[in-house]
């Protein structure tokens, strides 16, 4: 039987070589490159050790779930709330259940247990260990080309069909519009962010705890991506912002919203925001904008300016443990607010 212990430093060399067989190459190597800031450096881990755990049999190493910690606020209350992310175990002992005993240690040694992004295989345990499934979480487009409504799986003619057909309401979308406040980009962020936090924090029935450390962390210093930072100001006071990067896929280009935070009362806000997102996007000649986003209202105002409501491959599960919750919480998730930045899905 396995025994289910905490990540050792001398463990590094056969986890990665685990990750290697369970993952490939490709995402072994990434994984590597992300892996100090991912697990050290994360604000939310203060005494730098690395939230994971280990399957042993042995001296050998066959399976592991790597967390984030973060802190998560839930109906005002602040909960020890944590991200599942890279779980594996070894291929040979697949379906036995180890992935069981690691998914319920992790769960019992935090606050909340929280994951987004699911492979198949991991989705399906959720569902049977019974977590909690309130996804996917809404995924709004928003065209800006006539190339925006191309799909990598469909054929050429009738991609150009569909481009030809549509253009007429992408160009009335994607009109420019002036901005009625001011946005400036920052490099990073400072302690009024901090505040601005405290301060919406209330207006979230669940929201991931977005204090400078942890944007500073998440957003700027990640190695693998490069974000840009718009901040909308009103009298001197920053009261808004978005992260977003640009990125090519198989058929276009995207802008990809990862993050943003407003006042969910104050449409005005995020609109501004989002005006400021349409002029950078068209700059680098982006296709279309990509944004994930649960919360209804803020889904109103990205709806109002243009974008819409696509099929959405991203699942979210959650379970409180850390403060009582019932059942019709997770039933209504109009009050949440999650991106796809919160975990580790923008890789
Ligand atoms: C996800 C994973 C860690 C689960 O570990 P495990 O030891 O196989 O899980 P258990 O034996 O405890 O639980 C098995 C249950 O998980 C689900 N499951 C696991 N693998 C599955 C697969 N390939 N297809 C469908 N369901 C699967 C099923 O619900 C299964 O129950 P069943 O055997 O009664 O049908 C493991 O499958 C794995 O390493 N997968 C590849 C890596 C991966 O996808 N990681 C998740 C990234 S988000």
């Amino acid at each position: 039987m396995a025994e289910i212990t905490r990540y050792r430093p001398d463990d590094k060399r056969a986890v990665e070589a685990l990750y290697r067989r369970v993952f490939g190459n490709d995402a072994a190597e990434a994984s590597r490159l992300r892996w100090e800031w991912q697990y050290r450096h994360n604000p939310n881990n203060p005494g730098h050790e690395p939230e994971i755990w280990i399957a042993r049999e042995g001296p050998a190493i066959v399976g592991q779930y790597a967390t984030m910690p973060v802190k998560l606020s839930v109906k005002g209350r602040e909960v020890r709330g944590s991200w599942g992310m890279d779980v594996m175990v070894a291929p040979e002992r697949q379906r036995q259940g180890l992935g069981e005993v690691l998914f319920r240690t992790w769960d019992r040694n935090v606050g909340a247990s929280l994951g987004l992004g699911l492979s198949d295989s991991s989705y399906r345990l959720f569902q049977k260990l019974k977590w909690p499934d309130v996804g996917p979480v809404p995924c709004l487009v928003k065209p800006l080309t006539r190339r925006a409504l191309r799909r990598p799986n469909w054929p050429l003619p009738l991609n150009r069909l569909v481009s030809a057909l549509t253009l007429p309401i992408v160009l009335i979308v994607a009109r420019t519009r002036p901005l009625r406040a001011e946005v400036r980009l920052i490099q990073r962020f400072d302690d009024s962010f901090t505040a601005l936090w405290d301060e919406l924090a209330p207006k979230f029935d669940l929201a991931v705890r977005r204090d400078a450390a942890y944007l500073n962390w998440k957003y700027v210093s990640a190695p693998h991506v490069r974000y840009s930072i718009a901040v909308l100001r009103r009298n001197d006071r920053n009261v808004g912002y978005a992260v977003y990067r640009h990125l090519h896929e198989p058929r276009g280009r995207v802008t990809l919203i990862a993050d943003f935070l407003a006042d969910p009362d104050d449409e005005e806000a995020l609109r501004t925001l989002l005006h400021w997102v349409d002029r950078e996007a068209r700059q680098a000649d982006s296709d279309k904008i990509r944004i994930f986003a649960t919360h209804a209202g803020f889904r109103r105002v990205l709806r109002r300016s243009g974008y819409f409501q696509v099929k959405s491959t991203v699942e979210f599960v959650v379970k409180i443990n850390g403060v009582d919750v019932d059942s019709a919480f997770y039933e209504n998730t109009d009050n949440w607010h999650v991106t796809l930045g919160d975990s580790d899905q923008d890789r």
